[in-house]
């Protein structure tokens, strides 16, 4: 038997899963990972507890599999994206705790940049509107900020990485400082027409080229593990952001599929081919995973409270005592009551960006109750999903292309049926959920297959995605256009907050 090993590190947790060619797990060990906060706005992780959480977790999910190294054709990361690592090339030590995606502190240096006037050409070159989302500002705050930083690159000692160069790094003993296009698409750093780094955005932002890794395809020879890890060398094949690799997971490989992820919060991809085009609608450009050469890419809107929500109203409310029990409390009433929840707690994302809203709760009555409340704050998530969608869709059809057709499903939250045919109602199109819902982790596996000959072509990764369960639309196309017009009204309140 042949398996693959994904290592899917994410924000909040580290985790391991080996699946067989089929694409099925075998075994998944996980463990969550410690958020530091040291200042409001700010986050941070322990970049060296990243990677001591991934080795634990691959060893304990090949045990549990009963899988040996020989026995692996290769082993694929997907990882959460923009996060900053820089660590000493000798030492492999990280120089400071890892900036993490949510990490705000960087705003002000992207108000320079925006005075400067790059915003168009910033977007042009890598697709992404200037925010301190991505590394490139937080890379500067470190050479910046840590004390000998600026001098210890520019002598060559340091390497930069996202999550997958710093893994690959230590997989490889210090070998490969390599990532793959779909992460470096997250640096702000890249130019995604050649797929390499722009040296005119590292002169904008003042980064020495010698801290950058390589740029390969995300599929093909990464490196391999040193033979002291896993007692035999393996090939890292795969490599890909998590968005990217669960749009790949889910086998949306051409234009105009689309997939959301319903996590924390919800990141809604769609591919557009080789096309490269910036949104008119709020939305950004990234690079899609790229098993070969040829540049791919994809439009991506991110709701920043998904299931989020949910924990709000465990831990804010106090309306449940687990996340498991919000289906059955929204499911006591037949539907909100009128009662609509924007929870723009941190601002509102794609396609509106108004990072000053705060989250809000219109429509109430005396007749409103809790339950009310937990379906609002539930569909509050579908509600998000079909803006972005419609955004997207008004973007395809800009560029001369044909709105989505079905949305492909996955994450935490794609298991609650009552959100996912609110969803489907929402949008008017099939909301599809398949048999793996892990698809971020499958992406890198499938990734990873692809290059160890496991899988001939992208061809045989469409044969293998299976539909669990579809969503069809049940709703006169009349009321769900009412109800987002609701939606909206909803949403301009959140905008009117006094000083
Ligand atoms: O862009 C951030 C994203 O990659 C984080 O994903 O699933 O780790 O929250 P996740």
């Amino acid at each position: 038997m042949t398996y693959l090993l994904a290592l899917d590190q994410g924000t909040s947790s580290s985790r391991s899963i080996v699946f067989d060619r089929q694409g099925r797990i075998c075994a998944l060990a996980q463990r969550e990972l410690p958020q530091i906060y040291p200042h409001p706005g700010w986050v941070e992780h322990d970049a060296l507890t990243i990677w001591q959480d991934q080795r634990s977790t691959m060893v304990q999910a090949l045990e549990q599999a009963g899988v040996q190294p020989a026995q692996l054709a290769a082993i694929g990361i997907t990882n959460q994206r923009e996060t900053t690592v820089l660590w000493n090339r000798r030492t492999g030590r990280p120089l400071h705790h890892a900036i993490v995606w949510q990490d705000r502190r960087t705003e002000p240096l992207c108000q320079q940049l925006r005075a400067r006037g790059l915003d168009e050409r910033i977007a042009h070159k890598t697709g992404l509107r200037i925010d301190a989302y991505f590394s490139a500002t937080k890379l500067r705050w470190l050479l910046d900020e840590v004390p000998g930083a600026k001098q210890a690159a520019e002598r060559g000692e340091l390497a930069f990485g996202t999550v997958d160069s710093w893994l690959i790094w230590q997989l490889s003993g210090g070998q490969r400082h390599v990532t793959d296009v779909s992460n470096a698409s997250r640096t702000m750093l890249l130019n995604v027409h050649t797929n390499e780094w722009d040296q005119e955005l590292l002169d904008w932002l003042e980064i020495p080229r010698s801290v950058l890794p390589e740029v390969l395809p995300s599929s093909g020879t990464f490196g391999h593990t040193s033979a002291d890890l896993l007692g035999a060398p393996v090939l890292i094949g795969g490599v890909a952001g998590d968005q990217q690799s669960a749009l790949f997971g889910q086998a949306c490989f051409h234009a105009g599929m689309a997939k959301n992820t319903y996590g924390t919060g919800c990141f809604m991809l769609m591919h557009t081919g080789q096309n490269f085009r910036t949104s008119a609608n709020g939305l950004i450009t990234t690079a899609a995973a790229q098993p070969g050469a040829q540049v791919q890419y994809a439009l991506e809107g991110s709701v920043f409270v998904g299931g989020a929500v949910v924990q709000w109203l465990r831990d804010g409310l106090h309306a449940i005592k687990a996340s498991s029990e919000v289906q059955q409390l929204a499911e006591s009433v037949p539907d909100s009551g009128g009662v609509m929840f924007v929870p723009a707690f941190t601002g509102l994302g794609a396609p509106y960006w108004t990072p000053d809203a705060r989250g809000t709760i219109t429509g109430l009555t005396r007749g409103s109750t809790i339950a009310h409340i937990a379906r609002a704050a539930l569909e509050s998530i579908a509600y998000q999903s079909a803006a972005l969608l419609a955004a997207m869709g008004r973007d395809a059809v800009a560029a001369g292309g044909q709105p989505v057709h079905e949305l492909r499903v996955d994450g935490g939250a794609c298991v609650n049926d009552l959100l996912m045919q609110f969803q489907a109602d929402l949008l008017g199109i099939p909301v599809v959920r398949p048999q793996c819902v892990e698809t971020t982790a499958l992406g890198a596996a499938y990734l990873a297959g692809l290059a160890a000959g496991v899988y001939a072509d992208l061809e045989e990764l469409s044969a293998q995605w299976q539909v669990e369960r579809c969503f069809t639309p049940t709703m006169a196309p009349g009321r769900a256009a009412e109800l987002m017009a609701r939606w909206e009204h909803a949403v301009a309140q959140t905008r009117l907050q006094p000083p």
